[in-house]
């Protein structure tokens, strides 16, 4: 397994599990001598997991990809962010299938996992194999399959979620589902690694277009007094034809901001634009601002300004229960908020500091969340509905809520200090 993050790491334990000898690879000296260890750097993963791997004598972690040779199947997980202009930025995707390539040997079977444009696998990763002088389908077999993972959820598990498979040529296919379906529950074949790559991206747009629209909503109705949040529990009991999306400060994470810009930046190749995809980004990257503008016309009308004003922000993960805070839109609440002068702090049961980022760098520790701290500052803002948080306590100690997740929607007592954004 290349590339031991969020998905790398389940993943492995899924083929250690099923009995698989497995070898971790990752760039990052601290993930291999934690794992060596026992220790796990994903919170939500538990330790269990990360024990399980170290104690056992089928599993070893290194930074030393000559070691590629040893391995039968060769499973990439390495990142596919999105560079400075929002085009795709494949170089760790390059690297690695570089680093493949120095030792590929006959019988090896390559699986792209990273979520990226349709033919990235045919065009970045088999010009690089295949210069070797071997040849795909003949001499090794390569194949697509993406990720569906969901850190922190409860009901599905890396074994559990049904998988995608679809190779670059019939062989390839048949192999890769062959070796998928010893350690998940259900595979699903697709007839090319083309299909299976689109269909990642098309769940993954699907759902950035949806979160835009309800996001649309929530501002459209907000103007007109209508709390979208009944709407939408309203429009949930039809019992077809509607899924419920739900808005928020902005996108975060490390798939439906990024994904859908992949397709984007690849369609212009075909001349085809993509304006469902570039609307839904337009919407969704104005939320933080719009709620920030929000914070601003609460605190006016409790006759504050936001220049000198102490924010609280709760949340720094984009979503509830973990402590990834990828692309996380709390982030650019709490630069946005400084700008206009606002002293901010942050509380994240999950995220106990901030560390340098790709974009953000903001230095700062999570403060305690006493009645007596809640009541100092003149706003809190709920960017993160994390379970942990006791919203009643919240509620009857601060002095103004600006809340972006419908997270007060039970609190008793008065409600006139609090504001849906
Ligand atoms: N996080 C999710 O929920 C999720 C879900 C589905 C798909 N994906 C996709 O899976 C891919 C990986 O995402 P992630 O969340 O696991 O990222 P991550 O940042 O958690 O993990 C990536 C790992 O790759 C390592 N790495 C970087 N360059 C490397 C190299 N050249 N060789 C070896 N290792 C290298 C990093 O050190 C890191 O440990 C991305 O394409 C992402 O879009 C992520």
């Amino acid at each position: 397994m290349i590339g031991l993050g969020y998905v790398g790491l389940p993943l492995l334990a899924a083929f250690h599990r099923a009995g698989f000898p497995t070898i971790g690879f990752d760039v990052d000296p601290d993930k291999i001598a934690a794992l060596k260890k026992g220790e796990s750097y994903l919170k939500h993963l538990g330790d269990t997991l990360v024990k399980e791997l170290a104690s056992g004598a089928k599993f070893d972690a290194t930074l030393d990809f000559s070691r590629l040779a040893e391995a039968d199947v060769v499973i990439s997980c390495v990142p596919t962010p999105l560079g400075a202009h929002l085009e795709p930025d494949l170089s760790y995707v390059e690297k690695t299938a570089e680093d493949i390539a120095k030792t590929l040997r006959p019988q090896q079977l390559i699986v792209l996992e990273s979520t990226t444009y349709p033919r990235t696998t045919r065009e970045i990763m088999l010009p690089r194999f295949e210069a070797t002088g071997l040849k795909c389908g003949k001499d090794f077999y390569v194949a697509y399959s993406p990720e569906r993972e969901d850190p922190g959820r409860k009901d599905f598990n890396t074994q559990s979620i049904p998988k995608l498979v679809g190779g670059i040529d019939r062989i390839s296919g048949e192999l890769a589902l062959a070796v998928y379906k010893k350690a998940i529950k259900q595979v699903i074949p697709v007839s090319s690694a083309e299909v299976a790559e689109a269909a990642k991206l098309l769940e993954n747009i699907y759902r950035a277009v949806n979160i835009a629209l309800v996001n649309e909503m929530k501002m459209v109705l907000d103007a007109m007094g209508i709390d979208v949040w009944e709407v939408i529990r309203a429009a949930s009991t039809k019992p077809f034809g509607f899924q419920a999306f739900y808005p928020g400060p902005g996108l975060g994470g490390h798939c439906i901001p990024i994904d859908p810009f992949y397709l984007t930046w690849k369609a212009r190749e075909v001349g085809m634009p993509t304006r469902f995809i570039e609307l839904a980004g337009e919407v969704n990257r104005k939320m933080p601002e719009y709620v920030v503008n929000k914070t601003l016309l609460a605190l006016n009308d409790r006759g504050k300004a936001m220049k000198g004003a102490n924010i609280l922000v709760l949340g720094l993960a984009y979503k509830p229960d973990v402590d990834d805070v990828r692309e996380s839109p709390s982030f650019e609440l709490i630069e946005h908020l400084e700008t206009l002068g606002a002293e901010v702090d942050y509380h994240d049961p999950h995220v106990p500091r901030t560390h340098k980022m790709r974009h953000h760098d903001l230095q700062m520790t999570s403060i305690d969340l006493t009645p007596a701290n809640l009541k100092a500052y003149d706003c809190v803002l709920i960017a993160t509905h994390h379970s942990a948080y006791d919203w009643q306590l919240i509620a009857d100690n601060s002095q103004l809520i600006v809340d972006t997740r419908n997270a007060m929607r039970e609190v008793k007592g008065r409600r006139d200090h609090i504001v849906a954004a």
